[in-house]
């Protein structure tokens, strides 16, 4: 394989249609950022749309902005700007709550339709809050209602049997990145009449999805990440058309009644996708995600999806003619094809290193107990960035320097 140089490199930046998508980011001076796919970027707009839901709407405005400002119509408005990304038609996607509450509602509403079954199938190493919300409702309603049962991802396709009510999946692995064929899975299990909740958290906004092709039951995912809407955005979710006429939602808060102003005594879902929301929606928060939104309306989800495979790729190339990243282990897909933004690289001291190369200026996090993650978010991230983030690295593991006792302290966040 050709050795491939800095000049090479910078070729690919300048030939990059997604480029100039980098000038609308606010990024850190001399900073590289390899966490994307933890807490997106800020984007420009977001700065000046929150400014000015607080000087002038809440400060000036306040209660009437509800209706002037459309406040109550964001949770919706987002909504049919995510499904755009996602492959939604619309009035299916709203956004509300976190991804953990969402999954709450749709788990007990894919329940609802599934009488007689009692399974939710779901991967041992899928992000640990979907399983927890499994757990949880299995509490409330009883292992006679609700069960959990957990595979490794190759044992998925022969457990999908007719005992099964539901299949949860993440379709990008939090650690490896692994990609699940969402298409063929759902496919399956459909077959077997097992209704499917996908969780995008690390595919929205960064891959190109087909929810309503692939006949996707429900959805959820966030907006913190790869759509750059803030800490603690508001996530989304998203119940097929087919669905919504028939599903109950058991977290009937006001704000998903069919007319909550008239604050009958009793609960009447609203008809359609609004039937999701449960309470208030965070105003300062959702208008964040509008704007962050807005990013991506020049853009086309496969140019993206070809710029991550290249990022990752590039990064694999480099790491592999870098004889100081031997200790390192690659625990994704070496196929860019099967993995989505983002690399686990595995070593003992991942932990230290990672510390040790956040305070070299390259900013990617560990997840216990020995990966080294880093995410490659296309629309602020150069070419140019790999080759650094390498070299900073390499230096790194050849000085030995994350053996420094700082980087061993541990934090509540990593
Ligand atoms: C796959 C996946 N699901 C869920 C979450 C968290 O969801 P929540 O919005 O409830 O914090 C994460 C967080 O990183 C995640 O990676």
């Amino acid at each position: 394989m050709k050795h491939i140089t800095l000049a090479d490199i910078k070729a690919m930046d300048a030939a990059d249609p997604l480029a100039h998508k980098r000038a609308e980011f606010e990024l850190p001076h001399a900073v590289i950022y390899l966490d994307g796919n933890s807490l997106g970027c800020l984007p420009v707009a977001v700065r000046a749309r929150v400014t000015e839901v607080i000087d002038q709407q809440w400060g000036a405005d306040l209660i009437k902005s509800w209706n002037i400002h459309g406040w109550i119509d964001l949770p919706v408005l987002t909504g049919e700007k995510i499904a755009r990304l996602i492959g939604a038609g619309p009035d299916q996607v709203i956004s509300c709550d976190s991804i953990s509450v969402n999954l709450f509602k749709l788990l007990s509403a894919a329940l609802g339709l599934q009488s007689g079954r009692r399974v939710v199938l779901s991967q041992q190493d899928n992000f640990p809050t979907d399983l927890y919300m499994v757990q949880g409702l299995s509490e409330l309603l009883g292992s006679h209602r609700c069960q959990l049962v957990t595979v490794s991802a190759d044992e998925l396709e022969g457990q999908l049997t007719d005992e099964v009510a539901v299949l949860m999946l993440t379709h990008v692995n939090f650690r490896s990145g692994h990609i699940h064929d969402m298409q063929r899975l759902t496919e399956l299990a459909h077959k077997k009449g097992i209704l499917v909740i996908w969780d995008l958290a690390h595919s929205a906004g960064v891959l190109p999805l087909q929810l309503d092709q692939c006949q996707v039951d429900f959805a959820v995912g966030c907006t913190y990440k790869y759509l750059n809407a803030g800490p603690g955005a508001p996530a989304f979710l998203y119940v097929a058309e087919r669905h919504l006429p028939v599903v109950t939602q058991a977290l009937s808060g006001w704000m998903g009644h069919a007319a909550p102003f008239q604050f009958s005594p009793d609960y009447a879902g609203a008809p359609g996708i609004g039937k999701f929301l449960t309470g208030t929606p965070p105003v300062i928060s959702m208008s964040a995600l509008d704007a962050a939104l807005d990013v991506f309306t020049d853009v086309d989800m496969q140019d993206i999806r070809h710029k991550t495979k290249q990022l990752t790729s590039l990064f694999v190339t480099l790491a592999s003619q870098t004889p100081a990243l031997e200790s390192l282990t690659l625990a994704s897909p070496p196929d860019a094809e099967q993995r989505g933004a983002q690399l686990a690289w595995r070593h003992p001291q991942a932990y230290a290193i990672c510390q040790a190369l956040i305070s070299a200026g390259v900013i990617g996090d560990f997840r216990a107990p020995d990966i080294l993650r880093l995410g490659f978010s296309p629309l602020y991230l150069r070419y140019e960035d790999i080759w650094h983030s390498v070299q900073q690295l390499a230096n790194i593991l050849e000085t030995g320097r994350w053996q420094e006792p700082q980087f061993s302290q541990t934090s509540r966040v990593t």
